[in-house]
């Protein structure tokens, strides 16, 4: 039976790719990690409890996920969980500033301690953003750099933007940013043989994403996710998706309905149908900014560099 271990599949449009893989037909074990207690999709499913804003909950659920796979590989990993926050104030168990910690760091531990347990050629789908590149004009404040040591502690960055909500925005830019580097790193892992994607779902409205922002953005959120606006807003611009566009896609590339061609990791919704951008940012392309950030991660998670 093919195993799917997949984080964030308890809201928004990972909730629909969880109950796609579960009602896919096929014999294919879904493995949640929730922060909350949460009724599985339905199927072959199982919610284990995971916060991602405590690297000691990542390692008691990857613990958890070993036990209860024993021994049996797992097919596919997906880190689609993400936050956005309205500053960078907020401080995991850690110490590190919230949004980089949930986005990157939990799933760049949870990726290094589930290593072992993914089978030969395995998939590992990483959530990004069309804002971790400016070249989208996706409105949000483009990063600057994938520095984890800054984008850790944000204060000991001479760069960051004084006003609260720019300084939010390129915590959340960056982390993207580092979903797509870390999709770069895995895809030419020297020891494993792995297929990494890293997946832009573009612009889908209504989901719990904007729950932490202040209520005007709450709200357009909000309203900009009904049909009576969705529809049109749609027409207008290719990178707005439904909610059931996005999740179905997603359970697309889990299924492996949809494969990326030779030498690409970027996965893009775009009228609901799934491109392989040639083109990646400047910075998602250099090879030394994503050795660093591998290495600096594992520093700070506190594993080995080695992968
Ligand atoms: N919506 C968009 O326009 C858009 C665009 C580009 C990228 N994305 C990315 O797509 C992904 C899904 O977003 P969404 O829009 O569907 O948002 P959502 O409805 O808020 O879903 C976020 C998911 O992450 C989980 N999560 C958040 N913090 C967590 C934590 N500390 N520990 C464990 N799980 C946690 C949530 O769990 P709960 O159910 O417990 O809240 C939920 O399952 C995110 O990575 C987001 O950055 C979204």
């Amino acid at each position: 039976m093919a195993t799917t271990v997949m984080t964030g599949g308890t809201s928004g449009f990972g909730r629909v790719a969880a109950e796609r893989l579960t009602g896919s037909g096929e014999a294919r074990q879904l493995i949640l990690g929730a922060r909350r207690r949460t009724k599985p999709a339905a199927g072959e499913s199982v919610a284990l409890p995971l916060d991602l804003t405590e690297l000691s909950s990542v390692r008691a659920f990857a613990v958890s996920v070993l036990e209860r796979l024993d021994g049996a590989p797992v097919d596919a990993l997906v880190l689609n969980a993400g936050v956005i926050r309205p500053d960078v104030a907020g401080r995991t168990a850690d110490g590190f500033e919230t949004t980089f910690a949930v986005n990157h760091l939990a799933h760049y531990l949870l990726i290094r301690l589930l290593l072992p347990a993914l089978r030969e050629g395995a998939l590992v789908v990483l959530t990004t953003s069309g804002t971790y590149d400016a070249a989208t004009k996706a409105g949000l404040t483009p990063p600057r750099h994938a520095e984890a040591d800054l984008l850790a502690h944000p204060d000991r960055d001479p760069g960051r933007d004084s006003r609260p909500r720019k300084a939010g925005e390129h915590a959340y830019t960056a982390s993207k940013l580092c979903a797509v580097l870390t999709a770069r790193s895995l895809s030419v892992l020297p020891a494993r043989r792995l297929t990494a994607i890293a997946y832009d779902p573009g612009q889908v409205f209504g989901t719990g994403l904007a729950g932490g922002l202040s209520l005007p953005l709450r709200t357009a959120w909000s309203l900009l996710g009904t049909p009576v606006l969705r529809r049109p807003l749609r027409r207008l611009n290719p990178h707005f998706n439904t909610r059931t566009a996005a999740g179905n896609a997603l359970a697309d590339l889990v299924l492996g309905n949809a494969a990326p061609p030779k030498g690409r990791v970027l996965a893009a919704l775009r009228r609901g149908r799934i491109v392989w951008p040639e083109d990646v940012s400047e910075l998602a392309r250099r090879d030394d900014v994503a050795q660093a950030l591998w290495e600096d991660s594992a520093r700070l998670a506190g594993l080995a560099a080695a992968g």
